[in-house]
């Protein structure tokens, strides 16, 4: 990691106009996608910094896990399609694929579940930290709590320049994540706490503990396990987001990784970014009718109404959500198989999608559903609360996180992330005693 086989030196040359000297500036390749200038030396020969607010054109380091090309629409973990993925793979094969680089053989699938499995367990006194909490608490503000918590629990895994500790930490926070969700759920409607099954699957488990009850046998729906088990795939990992790249910069100052992903999951939660499915729910109860649809679009497209068309647009999709596609199709499984004839929500959304693709303001300013746009309906058809559903975008991103956060730290070139700035504040000044002031 970190040294680049360059064969052809290519470089940009940058010259300062007013002095006339010229700095060239490496171009080094990747595997596809952009190339990237190499601009480390740039301070230090020209003392100036760049300036890109939002990282619109940065690349923040060399990754080997996610490709994402947003013109055409592609995604791929370690360089399979989300599609296939999302049609032939499971979640936990996907967090193999994302964790180690490859699609496992049968014994290591067999022997990665059973890892995880017995990790699902919480240690009893972090069951005692739900209480803590107002039942009204929002769920993301506990999981974030509980999450950042448990570096209080495991003292044997947090030296995070040992491989082990690193790979037990990683295990133990994919494992342990569904059941803090779950845990945050039974307590948000005054429900007992239902322990994880290991006889169960990933997907299937967290729904058990989601709904199971101790008065009687529970059974999971399979079809929306599968939807689940899908759900999570399509959310397991995309590139550096901003959550992302919250759990990397908190993990370059050697954070433990505990608190590392309890940042990220902070960093989720904005509208913006993974709240954006709870937002669409509430968007769309919003809107109301079908009827009112144009009203909302002329809100959007109004510079001077801060409202936003929640689900739509993404910082590299400019054609369209590859996750989307693929979860359109599982919202209309979902609602089949539970027999949802007329859900209005839906109704308005799928008619939303339509009059936005079709306004020429969504379509100048490349503006598509993107993955936060079905889950939300999803969701709801399955019966979990709206309050819920970005904790399960972050119980599925937790694994992108863990593995971004270990190729991290194995990057022999990585260092603490200490962006500069532009300062356009007050010069020097003088101090004025008050009395004077
Ligand atoms: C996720 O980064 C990731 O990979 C994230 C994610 C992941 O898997 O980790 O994919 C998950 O966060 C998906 C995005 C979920 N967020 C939303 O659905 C919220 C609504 N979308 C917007 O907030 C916005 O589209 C962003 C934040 C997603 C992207 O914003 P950008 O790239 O910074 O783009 P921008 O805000 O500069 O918008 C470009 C233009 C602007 O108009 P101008 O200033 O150029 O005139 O498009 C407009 C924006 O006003 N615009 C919208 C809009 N999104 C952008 N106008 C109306 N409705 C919208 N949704």
């Amino acid at each position: 990691m970190g040294e680049f086989d360059n064969k052809e030196i290519q470089s940009f040359t940058l010259t300062d106009n007013k002095t006339g000297v010229s700095y060239d500036l490496p171009v080094i390749h990747g595997t596809t996608g952009p190339d990237v200038i190499d601009i480390r030396q740039l301070y230090s020969n020209t003392n100036c910094f760049t300036y890109d607010p939002g990282f619109t054109s940065t690349g923040s380091c060399e990754s080997k896990i996610t490709y994402i090309d947003g013109e055409a629409g592609i995604l791929r973990y370690r360089g399979y399609p989300i599609d296939t993925l999302a049609e032939n793979s499971d979640f936990m094969e996907v967090c193999y694929l994302l964790l180690y680089g490859d699609l496992p053989l049968s014994l290591e699938k067999q022997e990665f579940e059973f890892t995880i499995s017995r990790h699902t367990m919480l240690h009893e006194q972090v069951n005692t930290f739900f209480r803590g909490f107002r039942r009204d608490a929002h769920p993301m503000a506990i999981v974030c709590g509980v999450v950042g918590a448990l570096s209080a629990f495991y003292h044997d895994s947090t030296d995070i320049n040992d491989p082990q500790h690193r790979m037990i930490a990683s295990h133990r926070l994919l494992a342990k994540m569904p059941t803090i969700a779950a845990l945050a759920y039974k307590y948000s409607i005054g429900q007992p706490f239902i322990y994880p099954r290991n006889d169960l699957k990933y997907a299937e488990n967290f729904l058990y503990m989601m709904n199971a009850t101790p008065c009687e046998e529970y059974e999971v729906n399979p079809v929306l396990a599968r939807a689940m088990d899908r759900i999570l795939i399509l959310h397991a990992d995309h590139e550096q987001n901003a959550s992302t790249s919250t759990v990397r910069l908190a993990g370059s100052s050697g954070a433990n990784p505990f608190a590392c992903i309890s940042a990220g999951i902070a960093s989720l939660w904005g509208p913006a970014h993974g709240g954006a499915n709870e937002a669409v729910l509430r968007m769309l109860k919003e809107i109301g009718s079908v009827e009112r649809i144009p009203e909302f679009i002329q809100k959007a497209k109004d510079k001077d109404d801060p409202f936003r068309l929640m689900g739509f647009g993404h910082r590299v999709y400019k054609n369209f959500d590859p996750r989307a596609t693929v979860l359109q199709q599982t919202c209309h499984e979902v609602l089949d198989e539970l027999g949802v004839e007329n859900e209005p929500l839906l109704d308005i959304a799928m008619r939303l999608e339509k009059v936005a693709l079709e306004d020429s303001y969504f379509i100048e300013k490349k503006l598509y559903p993107n993955v936060d746009f079905y889950s939300g309906i999803i969701f709801r058809a399955m019966g979990i609360p709206t309050s819920l559903f970005t904790v399960i975008f972050a119980v599925a991103r937790t694994v992108g996180w863990v593995a971004q956060w270990n190729e991290m730290i194995e990057d022999p070139s990585q260092k603490i992330g200490r962006p500069r700035q532009l300062y356009t504040g007050e010069g020097e000044r003088g101090y004025i005693p008050l009395s004077k002031r």
